[in-house]
């Protein structure tokens, strides 16, 4: 068994989406050594089924265990909501679960607004882990929007005003690919309509971690094409070295 790496923290995502939590946490904890998975070749995860998505998910994780991770921060909602509990008591690291972690620091509201996947959304983890009546709209095309950098402005207006017409008090972003798309929802909506869960959750984490010492290295790894993440990822972080990995489907899952 790997020795545990206690400055080694590992993050997971379907693809860039991770970024959006990455780059924060990295201001706030910068002597973290970084391994950040997206898992390219299988986005979108919001399609897929939850045995998909527990296999999936598995992969990663284990290969994360290799590499002597001591922490692991899943930054998809997706695997949150429905991978989450079959795991957590699994691996030998810590898990940081997004929606499960930022729940409580939401602001207090009468009804809240949720665009998530819809594996997200099919879940209901929104409405359960915060206790608030929701409306949550799917929004599937979002994610290759996010990963191919092609934006399609009618898509994301009929969704919002489908949003607004409900009257939520607020509209939390619950996939780590939406905040990308900021600059577009804010042409139709004003911007602190919006909840971007990313902040919360990297300071969650921070408060949470023992003492992290380690040389600030990063090193990124998709399961597709490197130079797409690269691009995709821009608007959120500068990649500067990413390696293309394949992961072995190797551990039979019991359930
Ligand atoms: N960014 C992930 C999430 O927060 C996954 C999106 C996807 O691949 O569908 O749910």
């Amino acid at each position: 068994m790997p020795i545990l790496n206690k400055n080694k923290i590992a993050i997971f995502d379907s693809g860039v989406g991770g970024l959006t939590v990455f780059e924060k946490l990295k201001k706030l904890v910068p002597e973290g050594d970084y391994i950040y998975f997206g898992d390219t070749a299988n986005m979108p995860y919001g399609a897929k089924t939850p045995r998909q998505l527990l296999e999936l998910t598995v992969n990663a994780f284990d290969f994360f265990e290799q590499q002597g991770a001591a922490y692991v921060v899943m930054a998809c909602n997706t695997t949150s909501a429905v991978v989450y509990d079959k795991i957590k008591d699994r691996y030998p690291f810590k898990i940081y679960p997004i929606i499960q972690s930022v729940a409580s620091c939401l602001p207090k509201v009468d009804k809240l607004g949720v665009f998530a996947t819809q594996a997200t959304v099919d879940s209901g983890a929104w409405s359960r882990h915060t206790g608030v009546p929701t409306v949550e709209i799917a929004c599937p095309e979002w994610v290759k929007m996010v990963e191919g950098a092609n934006v399609d402005l009618d898509n994301i207006q009929s969704k919002l005003n489908q949003m607004l017409a409900h009257n939520p008090d607020k509209i939390v972003l619950g996939c780590t690919h939406y905040p990308y798309l900021m600059p577009v929802l804010t042409k139709f909506a004003p911007a602190d309509i919006f909840i971007d869960p990313s902040a919360c959750f990297a300071e969650f984490i921070a408060a949470d971690l023992g003492q992290v010492s380690g040389g600030g290295s990063e090193k990124f790894y998709v399961s597709a094409d490197e130079q797409t993440f690269v691009c995709a990822a821009e608007m959120f972080y500068r990649v500067k070295a990413v390696s293309r990995i394949s992961l072995p489907n190797h551990r039979q899952l019991d359930g």
